[in-house]
């Protein structure tokens, strides 16, 4: 094999990866400790995967940190949570404007408790002017609810006369979604082993890579993320094409 089809064998980093960080309850419970723990050592990994994250270029990053589903948990889990989101913005704030980190939030923010809503949205306000890397939280997040949300939204402006049913495509649709101008994740991570999307955007991961390790999230690492991306590197996206019609574009665009 030449040199030149060894390089084009092994693909670019993904521009966005998403994470479903699972398994936080579980890293606890196997120390007798309670859930909380394995969400405070969670949220160490996640300081982890953002510096990894920006290190490597790689411009979007979205952490599934908060379900829709995840308010029906006990009281006490779902308010430390909230603590721990709280403490999180509060200490790495420093950090985003060091690295020039924009962070952003998908989901049903207002749903949050006042003073963390009004921190995110101090968060967001201060990172909004860096450009280097998208840093964005899916809280109170839920995929189903995304995509009635934007049905709505292009609903009333086709009410107020602004729009027509025919002017609605995959592209125009993208608009009313909560970050429409950020691109489908190319990869999408799940720890903890579990085979399943768990309501995460679902219009956006289409034709995502999905990788799904049995690593809990507070055990994932650097290494375990190169891991990750090595594997997206190593494999063919066709989007439905054939394999000839992917070399055939491949070759093409390096003429
Ligand atoms: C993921 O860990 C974090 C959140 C859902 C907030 P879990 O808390 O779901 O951990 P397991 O799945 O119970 O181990
Ligand atoms: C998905 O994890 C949500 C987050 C990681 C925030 P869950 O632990 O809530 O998912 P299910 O309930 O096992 O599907
Ligand atoms: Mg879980």
């Amino acid at each position: 094999m030449s040199k030149k089809s060894n390089i084009t064998t092994l693909k670019p980093l993904p521009r966005h990866v998403a994470v479903i960080m699972d398994g936080n309850g579980r890293w606890a419970q196997r120390r007798y400790m309670p859930r909380i723990m394995g969400h405070r050592q969670g949220a160490k990994t996640v300081k982890e995967i953002v510096t990894a994250t920006r290190e490597l270029n790689i411009p979007y990053l979205t952490l599934y940190a908060f379900s829709k589903e995840n308010w029906s948990r006990p009281a006490e889990e779902v308010s430390g949570l909230m603590d721990l989101l709280y403490e999180y913005l509060q200490k790495e704030l420093d950090e985003l404007l060091g690295k020039r980190i924009r962070l952003r939030a998908i989901g049903e923010i207002e749903a949050l408790p006042d003073r963390v809503y009004d921190l995110l949205m101090e968060t967001m306000e201060k990172t909004s002017r860096n450009y280097e890397m998208q840093l964005i939280l899916a809280l109170s997040y839920g995929g189903r609810s995304e995509i009635i949300e934007a049905a709505k939204r292009f609903a009333k402006r086709c009410m107020k006369g602004e729009m027509y049913p025919d002017d609605l495509d995959e592209g125009s649709f993208r608009s009313f979604l909560y970050a429409g101008d950020v691109p489908d994740p190319d990869l999408i991570i799940r720890t903890s082993g579990e085979k399943r999307l768990s309501n995460f955007l679902l219009f956006q991961a289409a034709y995502s890579e999905l990788y799904i390790t049995p690593t809990l999230w507070p055990d994932f690492n650097k290494k375990e993320f190169m891991k990750a991306l090595n594997d997206y590197r190593c494999r063919e996206r066709r989007f439905g094409m054939t394999s000839e019609q992917i070399l055939l574009r491949c070759t093409s665009s390096e003429s």
